[in-house]
């Protein structure tokens, strides 16, 4: 759906993209993480066709939006990260107003323009003013207008940032909608744990570069293969704790209660060589389990690498 390659953004002699290649397929919600000033909006910017880049390719379901910018917006919904300012103006003659920049007339959307108030729980609100909503309602309102022509990649600049948790929540279970619906969407935030539970995949950016991407359970994957595993012993706990801090893979052997808990570093099938090696010695286990994967370890160890002035594949 979404093909980035070699993509560079140059604002005067400052690089603010280096080059940055990505892959999102259609039906995905990709998530897009960075701290400030990442280039995370500078990317969003080049492929909702309203940013000039300085070189490289990008193409919007097989159409090049550096070349055809016109033919993009209408494939690309985008929710900006700043919401204008629109005296006077009611949420129905908002929504009316941008269909007709699509070239609709109000009567020919009306119904459609009903239908996506609905979708993000505004239908009650449809004569009130915007200026008068709150700010969860505005973003929500913001999806439905970047929603009218019914494009195929929702693109969404932080929409998160400033509403709170009932809001969040609310704003994410559109999305998860949307998802539902089989659109694309591309949702940027500096926050991990916001996007990690509603995401298929996600892309870490860093000054400029994309330092990681990829598939969610394939990341969580890799982050399993360090998470703690509990091991309850019931028989010959010395012997377990022995082995275990002989063996090469287990860090950070401690017991809680009957708990042995270790840091491991190896996959499922390295835990089963485990288990039937403690048990060939006669230790008593009654009950094994790994913690869960946590991506936000995952996270903070990459970001932790970049820092260390590597680049992580
Ligand atoms: N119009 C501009 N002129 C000059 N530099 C710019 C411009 N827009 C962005 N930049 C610079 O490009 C870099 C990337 O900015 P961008 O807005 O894409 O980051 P971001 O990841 O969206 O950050 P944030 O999380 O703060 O929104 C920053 O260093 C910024 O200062
Ligand atoms: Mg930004």
């Amino acid at each position: 759906m979404l093909e980035i390659r070699n993509l560079v953004k140059n604002y005067g002699k400052f690089q603010a993209l280096k080059g940055i290649n990505l892959h999102i397929e259609r039906g995905e919600i990709f998530g897009f993480i960075g701290p400030n000033g990442a280039g995370k909006t500078t990317t969003m910017r080049i492929v909702c066709g309203l940013l000039q880049a300085t070189a490289g390719e990008v193409y919007v379901d097989g159409i090049d939006a550096l070349n055809e910018p016109n033919r993009i917006k209408r494939k690309v919904g985008y929710v900006p990260d700043f919401f204008g300012v629109y005296d006077n103006l009611k949420v129905m003659e908002y929504m009316n107003f941008f269909a007709s920049m699509y070239g609709y007339r109000p009567k020919e959307v009306s119904e459609s323009i009903h239908g996506l108030l609905e979708l993000v729980n505004l239908a009650d609100k449809e004569n009130a003013y915007v200026d008068g909503l709150s700010r969860g309602m505005k973003q929500r309102l913001c999806v439905a207008r970047a929603l009218i022509h019914d494009p195929e990649l929702l693109v969404l600049d932080e929409p998160a940032s400033g509403l709170d948790p009932r809001a969040r929540y609310e704003l994410k279970e559109i999305l998860k909608n949307l998802g539902d619906m089989g659109k694309t969407i591309i949702i940027s935030s500096h926050i991990l744990p916001e996007l990690s539970e509603m995401c298929t995949s996600i892309g870490v950016m860093e000054k400029g570069n994309l330092i990681m991407s990829g598939n969610v359970e394939e990341i969580m994957q890799r982050s399993k293969g360090v998470a703690p595993l509990h091991i309850e012993v019931v028989k010959n706990e010395e012997t377990a704790v022995r082995m275990l801090k002989e063996c090469p893979a287990a860090e950070k052997v401690s017991i809680r209660d009957n708990n042995i808990v270790v840091t491991f570093d190896g996959d499922d099938l390295a835990v089963a060589d485990l288990i039937r090696q403690l048990v060939e010695q006669e230790v008593g286990i009654c009950k094994v389990f790994r913690e869960k994967g946590n991506l936000e370890s995952v996270f903070l160890e990459i970001t932790e690498h970049v820092q260390e002035g590597g680049k992580v594949q």
